[in-house]
């Protein structure tokens, strides 16, 4: 990938922006409450940079997934009130494109101000990247800034369509903060480099290991997953699960395999509960049908933070098992330590939905180079892939 065009070089004062930032956050339960604002909080330095250089601030966010239509679950009220606190000023409320809310609220926009349109999955044309839907957006400002890493996956209208339209178009921090450690994440080290996998399905992690296998010494498994690997390793006669299937196109390549490290033990149940008594026993005794892997174990656990303790480069993708039942975390909590307890000493990266989630729940999520605020985003950058977001940025 090309460098990104930087915004530190922008002269955007008195200039209309439009902002594309990942607001997508997540609501307790039944409520509209924000669970967890860290995706507000990692596109602060873009706004703040932005007020500072007095430009005409325009955010634009989707939260959640609306299917085009207007859903008041998903309005983006409660990430306007939670900017405008963050940012101690008011954010005014720009309405849909093409309203006049959203006209009035644009054109009176003063030099450092900033107004927030409505969640534009609302919008059928943001998830098609309908052309007038696009050319809506773009009309709104001379520039575009993406900031939006963990939508920059989607070929959206507010992702693609809008830099197609705009001349000025710059990355963000946050979006060139997520390219150069995720960039720097692939790159080969000296010493010896470590990716851990975890979560549920082989399906969604086939195309990363494949990618990861080319670059790093060791995959660490963990999750769901090991079931699927543990029978293609062991079951060789029998029918195989279509999870298993994949797993043995992965077990069954030489190169890869070499690389591939299966937990020893893991905490066998034969329930899904987080009260469930289990068995922490050689993973290879886990029942082909009617078992559940909760968590690595014992001398899993041993073998993985050995590795870990004596690496240069880390990459970390998906819980080592279901870590917010505390009987089942021990797994995943000693992985996320070890990483951090690295320090100086390696470059350690985690990224995707519920490993950072883990990471904050104990306390840790500070103590590594870099967690990326994506899901499928960092998923996909990961596996090799270019993101439509970021190419958006650089063609010319
Ligand atoms: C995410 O949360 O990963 C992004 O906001 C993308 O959301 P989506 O999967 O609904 O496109």
């Amino acid at each position: 990938m090309s460098a990104l065009p930087d915004i530190r070089g922008a002269d955007v004062a008195g200039k209309r922006v439009l902002l594309r930032a990942e607001l997508n956050v997540t609501f307790a339960p039944g409520t509209t409450e924000i669970a967890d604002d860290s995706r507000i909080l990692a596109t602060l330095p873009t706004l703040e940079l932005l007020r500072d250089r007095s430009a005409k601030t325009i955010i634009c966010t989707h939260i959640g997934r609306p299917g085009g239509r207007w859903n008041t679950d998903l309005t983006v009220e409660p990430v306007r009130e939670r900017l405008a606190q963050l940012l101690n000023r008011d954010v005014k409320y720009a309405g849909t494109v093409g309203s006049e809310d959203c006209r009035d609220a644009v054109d009176s926009l003063r030099p450092g101000e900033v107004a927030i349109l409505e969640n534009l999955r609302f919008d059928a044309g943001e998830e098609s990247n309908a052309p007038e839907f696009a050319a809506q957006l773009a009309e709104l400002a001379g520039v575009y800034v993406n900031d939006a890493f963990g939508a920059s996956h989607r070929a959206h209208a507010s992702i693609v369509g809008v830099p197609a339209l705009v001349q000025e178009r710059y990355a963000g921090l946050l979006l060139a903060a997520e390219n150069d450690a995720l960039s720097e994440a692939l790159k080969p080290t000296d010493g010896v480099s470590v990716a851990v996998v975890g979560g549920a399905k082989v399906a969604d992690k086939l195309a990363l290991i494949r990618n990861l296998a080319d670059r790093f010494d060791w995959i660490l498994t963990g999750g769901g997953m090991i079931k699927a690997f543990v029978d293609a390793k062991v079951r060789r006669n029998e029918p195989l699960s279509e999870e298993a299937q994949l797993a043995r196109t992965l077990w069954d390549d030489q190169e890869l395999r070499r690389k591939i490290v299966l937990p020893a033990h893991g905490k066998i149940t034969s329930e899904f509960s987080p009260d469930a008594e289990y068995h922490g026993i050689p993973i290879e005794y886990a029942r082909p049908a009617g078992s559940y892997i909760l968590d690595i174990d014992g001398a899993a656990i041993l073998e993985y933070t050995h590795l870990l303790k004596n690496a240069s480069k880390i990459v970390w993708n998906g819980p080592m098992g279901v870590f917010e039942w505390p009987r089942f975390s021990e797994g995943t909590k000693a992985v996320a330590e070890a990483i951090a307890g690295r320090g100086d000493d390696a470059f350690t990266l985690a990224g995707g939905g519920s490993t950072a989630e883990a990471l904050r729940l104990f306390g840790l999520q500070d103590k590594l180079n870099h967690v990326s605020t994506g899901g499928g985003a960092t998923l996909e950058y990961l596996e090799g892939k270019t993101l439509p977001g970021m190419a958006a940025l650089t063609v010319s």
